[in-house]
């Protein structure tokens, strides 16, 4: 038997998983899928369970599907366990987007000082859950792609007893992608050496078909416009002087560093007419649902595609697949950086390209931080650990540090007004503070 627990089975992006389950079934034989979610999310999970199992008859595979909310129970024989869960729903989201925006900084779900609040909901709950995999099924690999994903993953790779944690997200696909667009192969072909943090990661060479061809991926950057940014993001592109200067890829999170003034304007328009993005998802998940519940569907609807994470399983099936087979394969995860980047500790987590093997990530030399981005890189490790650390006490002053020192906060007033504002919006969740 093969058995995969899904932690937020509810979720809209779960047909995207049993897709992703059905295509390598000969490879990764799954023969039983449980989906947890918590009783409030009963009505969502059912309508994802009943899609999935005609996705699955369909197929005709024989793979079970259920659904539980019972966790420790679910766990019992597990092989994979996938987390994909939000602290606290949409509504908490709209917060994390909202309050900042208010204060005219950037109002997003995983960086400034959304993304600080959405650590703190979530870091003690997936400790929790990785406690429970620990004791129940302790052989298991927890693949998590709950955001932030590498904060969320150092700190369980810090703080957990469990230690077979890897972080996945699906940046690192959706740029390898757009790189194959670019040089019209398939992605397969396509390999690029990561540097750096979940949601702040460069591409720092290109390669294709094994030659390297980082300069003229540099240029198409700038010259064509590529866009290779998810739902979820604004694309504006980026200027000839930057990619020149930098030589690196930046991702789609980067112009929020980058571009700031100029994606605080889209994004203030934006929400003006639709509210932030958690509204939008909030209506997009409505009609999913509405779509979910044809009962002469089944597969996974392209609408899906409006969501930021679309094709997020093709990471987290892969990965699953190559721990199953030792397939030992090259990959983008987040895991210990282990010497790939000299610049950093063995013990911190980093995103870059791994060796998948059944022991786990085997992660390739990445060498030196460019001098250009080590500085900010080095920051923004700095600062997601003292996210993790107020997470974990509850302090006040700690979480302080980590608003006043990201790079989007920055302020010493402002942190505090946001601080104040974002501990007492989101109490019901930080039961730390
Ligand atoms: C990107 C990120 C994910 C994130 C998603 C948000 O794909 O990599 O980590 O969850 O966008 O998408 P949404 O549709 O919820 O705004
Ligand atoms: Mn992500």
């Amino acid at each position: 038997t093969l058995k995969v627990v899904v932690i937020g089975g509810g979720s809209s992006y779960t047909p995207e998983l049993i897709e992703g389950f059905i295509q390598r079934y000969e490879q990764l034989p799954v023969s039983e899928i449980v989906l947890v979610d918590i009783e409030a999310g009963a009505k969502k999970v059912a309508i994802v369970e009943a899609l999935s199992q005609r996705m699955i008859e369909k197929s005709g595979y024989p793979i079970r599907v259920s659904s539980s909310f019972n966790r420790r129970q679910a766990l019992e024989g597990a092989n994979f366990i996938t987390t994909q869960i939000r602290v606290g729903g949409l509504k908490a989201r709209e917060l994390d987007e909202r309050i900042p925006l208010k204060h005219g900084l950037i109002g997003q779900e995983t960086n400034g000082a959304g993304g600080v609040f959405k650590a703190l909901r979530t870091i003690p709950v997936l400790l929790a859950i990785a406690r429970d995999i620990h004791d129940i099924c302790p052989q298991a690999w927890m693949i998590n792609f709950t955001n932030p994903a590498g904060i969320v993953t150092e700190a369980l790779l810090h703080h957990s007893p469990h230690k077979k944690v890897i972080g996945v997200c699906n940046i690192p696909f959706n740029m390898k992608a757009g790189i194959a667009e670019m040089f019209s192969c398939p992605v397969e072909n396509v390999e690029i050496e990561f540097i750096g943090m979940n949601h702040f990661v460069f591409g720092k060479r290109v390669f294709i078909h094994g030659e390297d061809r980082t300069k003229e991926a540099l240029t198409k950057l700038t010259e064509e416009n590529l866009d290779y940014s998810p739902a979820n993001i604004v694309s504006l592109g980026w200027s000839k002087e930057f990619v020149t200067a930098l030589q690196l890829l930046p991702n789609p999170y980067h112009l929020y560093y980058f571009q700031t003034e100029e994606v605080l304007k889209k994004d203030l328009d934006a929400f003006r007419k639709n509210g932030t993005r958690a509204e939008l998802v909030k209506q997009v998940e409505e009609s999913l649902f509405q779509t979910y519940q044809n009962p002469a569907l089944s597969e996974k609807p392209k609408e899906l595609t409006q969501r930021g994470g679309a094709y997020y399983s093709e990471a987290a099936c892969s990965l699953m697949e190559s721990l199953y087979t030792n397939k030992q394969d090259i990959q983008t995860v987040n895991t210990f950086n282990n010497g790939s980047i000299q610049d950093f500790p063995d013990d911190a987590v980093v995103e870059i390209n791994a060796v998948i093997t059944k022991d786990g990530p085997r992660p390739l030399a990445a060498g030196k931080l460019p001098q250009q981005v080590k500085g900010l890189i080095g920051h923004m490790k700095v600062f997601e650990q003292l996210v993790i650390q107020a997470a974990l006490s509850g302090n006040y002053y700690k979480a302080y540090n980590a608003l006043l020192m990201n790079p989007l906060v920055a302020d010493e007033k402002k942190a505090k007004v946001i601080l104040d504002e974002m501990l007492k919006a989101h109490k019901d969740y930080l039961p730390q503070f």
